[in-house]
């Protein structure tokens, strides 16, 4: 069942003594100030453990990557600009709260990234999507843009991005880049990753400097492959069972 399948916390080999605490305190650079990388949690690090697992089947595979899904869009609502808002509560009392400016849409690079386009409903009821299809070449790694809907105002709207996987960089400019066409401003465009390398973020935050990036994990590198290490393997494959 699933309730058998709840994540364990990682732990360290018993021959070193650490403790499970020492196992998660995994170093994870954030580069720049619009560069958010989730709070490395004990949590948070046994969901990646579970999804980056090769013996990890898909329902898992699918509810642990959703997990994670659910804390990058929950921490991307925090990038996106609130005004005062005085209410009163049943008490009569007078509270100054704040309340979302602006109106939002997410777009997903698809295959892998529409994944994420269910998480961001969770949270955002009714929120219009946009779709862009890029696909890597799997020789090449070079991304191909071949289709695009998005909506006709989005130009007015904060665009939620969504990917997984960052790899070289390729597919996320190229969606920035249709999106920039559109006349959507840099600087509300939010990208929500899981997983990115350290070459494609940088070469990605260089190209775009007012555009955040929120994600969950920067890897080690990219292999001979252009696959990020030591990563999860193909992630649209992982997740819609097509391996
Ligand atoms: C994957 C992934 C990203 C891209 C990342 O998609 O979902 O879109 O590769 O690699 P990059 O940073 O080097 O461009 P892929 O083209 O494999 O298609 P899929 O979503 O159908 O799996
Ligand atoms: N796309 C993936 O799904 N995984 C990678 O490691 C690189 C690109």
């Amino acid at each position: 069942t699933l309730a058998d399948s709840e994540p364990t916390l990682p732990t360290a080999p018993a021959s070193t003594g650490a403790s499970p605490k020492d196992a998660v305190r995994i170093s994870n650079p954030p580069c720049k100030d619009t560069i958010t990388v989730l709070p490395q949690t004990s949590q948070l690090i046994a969901l990646l453990t579970l999804i980056r697992d090769r013996k990890t089947q898909r329902g898992d595979f699918v509810f642990y990557s959703n997990r994670i899904i659910r804390l990058l869009v929950e921490e991307g609502l925090n990038h996106l600009p609130v005004v005062s808002h005085p209410i009163e509560t049943p008490l009569g009392t007078p509270y100054t709260g704040v309340k979302f400016q602006g109106k939002i849409c997410g777009v997903s690079i698809m295959r892998a990234g529409e994944s994420m386009e269910q998480g961001l409903r969770d949270c955002c009821r009714s929120v219009r999507i946009g779709k862009i299809l890029i696909q890597r070449d799997e020789e090449t790694a070079q991304a191909k843009l071949f289709y695009d809907k998005l909506p006709e105002d989005i130009a007015d709207r904060y665009v939620l991005l969504l990917d997984p996987m960052l790899a070289t960089g390729g597919s996320a400019i190229k969606a920035v880049e249709v999106l920039l066409s559109r006349g959507v401003p840099e600087d509300h465009i939010l990208f929500l990753n899981l997983i990115a390398s350290p070459e494609g973020i940088e070469k990605f935050s260089e190209m775009f400097p007012k555009l955040r990036v929120v994600t969950a994990f920067v890897d080690e590198g990219l292999d001979d492959k252009s696959y990020i290490t030591p990563g999860l393997g193909d992630f649209g494959d992982r997740y819609f069972g097509t391996a």
